[in-house]
């Protein structure tokens, strides 16, 4: 599977949808060959799989895809196209596969360990329709099936933000890039704002793979533009001109994929910009060529509260680790726990998504005893970092102790480098798509 991916990755774009009708012309022609041999007078239909189903592209299947799938894999997208018949029938038994061991639509939280609002909506009756429909011959339907209007947009999700930040200028994406660029944005607000969603508009969506925003709080300096370096909380912010500005930052509640919901709020909940003590933020975005040339320029949009809120909410990272990390093929376990200082209830959570992680579990203990296993992620998952938000919050109440444990894996299997021992705040810093810290978001009672 691993290798599957490694080699359609060479070639986004046309390549995977273009080899794949190859072989299946190749399968085509022998098919043919032998059919004319069984069943001379019957070549036309005998030339294609029998379809045993009523399942059809045109119909069930591609309105699936549109809630599920499409939001990534549309023409210009950060994948394969799977938009009509044609560019999605060589995919068929991929599709079937991916969707049965539960790889596609990206989402690592196992089910039954915390309840998410914006957990993917691929219920299992779509898996059955899929199924039925690879396994009864793939086939397309009529046209006029098709639902009408675009079948993905790319567009903010919550309409038109109320600030939309933009770096200066725009990044040159190389056909084969796989890295991260971080540009700051200055937000210049006169006065104290509440913030109750945050999202990012890609500006070339087949190169940006995720992103990441930042709240950036001034303690000196203040021009756009430089490069960002974070470590811990702290982050030094270098400038056009050799001059460097060390700020504090915190991590906002956005990490942002492709196709994930974008979530606001509850009404009421918000989370404080002040303004003055805050230098603006900074978007990090994953990029990854398109097998081409590319320009970017993403937005990053910000969503304000109408109304004073009646809770603030916080982040909270739980990060304080030190250890070494060794080179080894055996699971490591990092343990680790916060506890609130005040009445509190989580939110969501965003468990970290370092490549070295292979499974993470966040419990919430409680002074009654009571206990709450608040999130569990399973498996390799560099790829991408969601936040999950709780379709219920989880209440926290002063005392309560947040045990986080995961497990690592530094056997060299999860990097192109050989394993070496490392400090834990090291690969914290490492280039990765998000802060390497499990954040729970609080929303605590105004001040
Ligand atoms: C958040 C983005 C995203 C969503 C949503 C998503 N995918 Fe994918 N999918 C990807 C990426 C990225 C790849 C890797 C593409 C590449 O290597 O070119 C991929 C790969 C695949 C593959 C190829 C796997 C292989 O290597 O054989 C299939 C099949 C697939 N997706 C099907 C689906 C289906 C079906 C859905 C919806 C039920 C879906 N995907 C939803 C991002 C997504």
């Amino acid at each position: 599977m691993k290798e599957k991916v490694k080699t359609q990755k060479a070639k986004v774009g046309e390549a995977p949808g273009a080899m794949a009708p190859v072989r299946l012309l190749q399968l085509a022609v022998v098919l043919l060959t032998f059919s004319f041999f069984l069943f001379p007078f019957s070549l036309a239909s005998s030339a294609h799989e029998p379809i045993t189903t009523k399942v059809r592209f045109n119909k069930e299947l591609v309105r699936i895809l549109q809630r599920n799938c499409l939001s990534c894999h549309h023409p210009g997208g950060i994948a394969f196209s799977l938009a009509t018949y044609d560019d999605a029938r060589p995919w068929a038994k991929a599709i079937k596969e991916e969707v049965l061991e539960k790889r596609m639509p990206p989402w690592r939280a196992v089910k039954g360990y915390g309840d998410f609002s914006n957990a993917p909506t691929l219920t299992q009756r779509d898996i059955d329709l899929i199924v039925n429909w690879v396994e009864g011959g793939a086939p397309k339907g009529e046209d006029k099936d098709v639902p009408a209007g675009p079948l993905f947009s790319n567009d903010w999700q919550l309409g038109k933000p109320d600030l939309t930040l933009k770096a200066e200028s725009g990044a040159a994406i190389a056909a084969d890039a796989n890295e991260y660029r971080t540009f700051i944005l200055p937000t210049n607000l006169k006065e104290d704002r509440w913030l109750t969603a945050i999202d990012v508009l890609p500006g070339n969506a087949s190169v940006v793979h995720c992103a990441t925003v930042y709240l950036l709080t001034r303690e000196s300096g203040q021009q756009p533009g430089g490069t960002m370096i974070q470590v811990r909380n702290k982050v030094r912010v270098s400038l056009p001109g050799g001059a460097s500005m060390i700020g504090d930052v915190e991590t906002v509640l956005a990490t942002w994929i492709p196709g994930q919901k974008t979530t606001a709020f509850e009404p009421g909940f918000a989370q404080l910009i002040p303004a003055g003590a805050v230098f603006g933020f900074a978007v990090k975005l994953h990029y990854r060529g398109s097998g081409e040339p590319a320009k970017d320029l993403s937005a990053v949009g910000l969503y304000f509260a109408k109304t004073p809120p009646r809770k603030r909410v916080s982040v909270v990272a739980i990060n304080d680790i030190d250890g070494m990390i060794t080179a080894s093929t055996q699971p490591q376990r990092i343990v680790l726990s916060s506890t609130a200082q005040t009445d509190t209830e989580a939110i969501a959570i965003r468990p970290s998504a370092h490549p070295f992680i292979t499974s993470l579990q966040a419990t919430a203990y409680r002074p009654d005893g009571s206990q709450e296993v608040l999130i569990w992620v399973r498996g390799h998952q560099s790829d991408w970092q969601p936040t999950y938000y709780f379709k219920r919050a989880a209440l926290l109440p002063k005392g309560t102790r947040v045990e986080v444990i995961a497990y690592l894996e530094n056997s060299g299997e999860n990097s192109s480098d050989l394993p070496k021992p490392v400090r834990w705040p090291e690969i914290g810093n490492q280039p990765l798509c998000t802060v390497l810290t499990s954040s729970i978001v609080v929303a605590a009672a105004p001040r």
